[in-house]
């Protein structure tokens, strides 16, 4: 149970849950604490800006991978963001400036070419290089930084003579949903690659992929590692994880359209999509848990869940439902905050859910509900 009175909410609709935000907020403010880090909000994986005063309470910013994250960060949250992007675009360089505090490049030929662009910015900003350790516990390569011949990150071949000039820091990528452990491991390919420039950084910032809010990660093992880290090398660390702010805070409601039958195989078909308001169900895959559902079985009522798009696959395998699924039930997606409401497309015109906050007092707060005109000013 939950506590949340999703009956109150629009379907479709993302609903964040506050209590649960700040359980998590609460717990990586301790790491930051106890440990001597800063950690900061990935916007890629959650950028629910009506949350970010929550947010603010715990984390002292953000890190933004493009013009429109950075300038997110700065009037949405009130500070300038740490900006990474693979490849800048010149025509927006200058107002990325703008809004950033740190700015760290993908490549040596994109700190040649706007090094000194940086330094002629009237406010100091923090020059970082990305760097690619080479090593990484993620196995999918499409989630995997450091796969062979990644365009993520320069590798130490390229850094054998040095820092270039005005690098304060070094940034590095390489998990994915990945425990302390895999961290460790990291760590030590990092400090075996790029060991000869940490005396001379400022900082270094350990990217995301650190699930310190899943249930069994061992928040104590990652508090060590980092002090360890930080007192070894006298180095500011910082870290920019995304999910592990908004993991398991809430759910996506969906309302049963039609059960059709194919076979012997029975479809529910909500009014959300897969594709395109969960496309990491289908990307990643990975199974989402359903309130008050299960695995399929005899006994139980099997249906499989279809989204409204054309696209062949845009449905889920069986689950076990206790009762009969009926048109008009609710059916609500668990875990459905993080790389969703980022990541949702309107293929074939469907309505974007609603974005909703069930707050710590118990009330309903839609924040956005989303029209024709959404669908149609995306286009031209
Ligand atoms: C550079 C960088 N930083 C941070 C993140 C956030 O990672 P996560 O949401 O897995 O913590 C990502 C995710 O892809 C990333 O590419």
């Amino acid at each position: 149970m939950t506590g949340v009175d999703y009956g109150r909410f629009p379907s479709p609709c993302y609903i964040l849950d506050e209590k649960r935000l700040r359980a998590n907020l609460a717990l990586i403010d301790r790491v930051q604490k106890e440990a001597g880090v800063e950690i900061i909000l990935a916007f890629k994986g959650f950028a629910m800006w009506k949350a970010f005063p929550i947010v603010r309470e715990y984390l002292p910013g953000a890190t933004a991978s493009s013009l429109h994250e950075a300038r997110l960060c700065f009037e949405e949250m009130g500070v300038p963001a740490h900006t990474y992007s693979v490849a800048y675009i010149p025509e927006e360089f200058e107002e990325i400036l703008g809004y950033s505090s740190h700015l760290t490049f993908n490549s040596l030929s994109q700190y040649r070419r706007y090094r000194d662009q940086v330094l002629a910015h009237g406010r100091k900003i923090s020059m970082g290089l990305r760097v690619n350790p080479e090593y990484s516990d993620v196995t999918t390569d499409l989630y995997n930084p450091a796969s062979p011949h990644s365009r993520l990150g320069v590798t130490a071949e390229h850094l054998a003579d040095g820092l270039p000039e005005d690098i304060e820091g070094l940034h590095f990528h390489t998990l994915c949903e990945s425990t302390s452990f895999a961290l460790e491991k990291v760590l030590e390919q990092f400090e075996a690659r790029f060991g000869h420039l940490l005396p001379q950084l400022k900082w270094v910032n350990m990217g995301g992929g650190h699930l310190m809010t899943r249930q069994g990660y061992d928040v104590d093992h990652l508090i060590g590692l980092l002090k360890d880290f930080r007192e070894k090398h006298e180095v500011h660390v910082i870290l920019e994880p995304g999910s592990a702010i908004a993991w398991t805070t809430g759910e996506l409601k969906s309302t049963v359209l039609d059960i059709v039958d194919n076979n012997g195989v029975k479809t529910a078909l909500l009014d959300v999509s897969f594709t395109a308001h969960m496309p990491d169900t289908l990307e990643m895959p990975y199974r989402p848990r359903v309130l008050g559902a299960g695995e399929p079985g005899t006994g139980l009522h099997n249906y499989r869940l279809g989204g409204t798009t054309c696209l062949a696959g845009d449905f889920l395998s069986e689950y076990g439902f206790a009762e009969p699924l009926e048109v008009g039930d609710s059916v609500l997606l668990s875990d459905m905050i993080h790389y969703t409401m980022v990541k949702t497309t309107t293929f074939n015109g469907v309505r974007h859910p609603a974005i909703g906050l069930w707050t710590a007092h118990g009330e309903a707060v839609v924040f956005r509900e989303f029209d024709y005109l959404d669908f149609k000013n995306r286009l031209s």
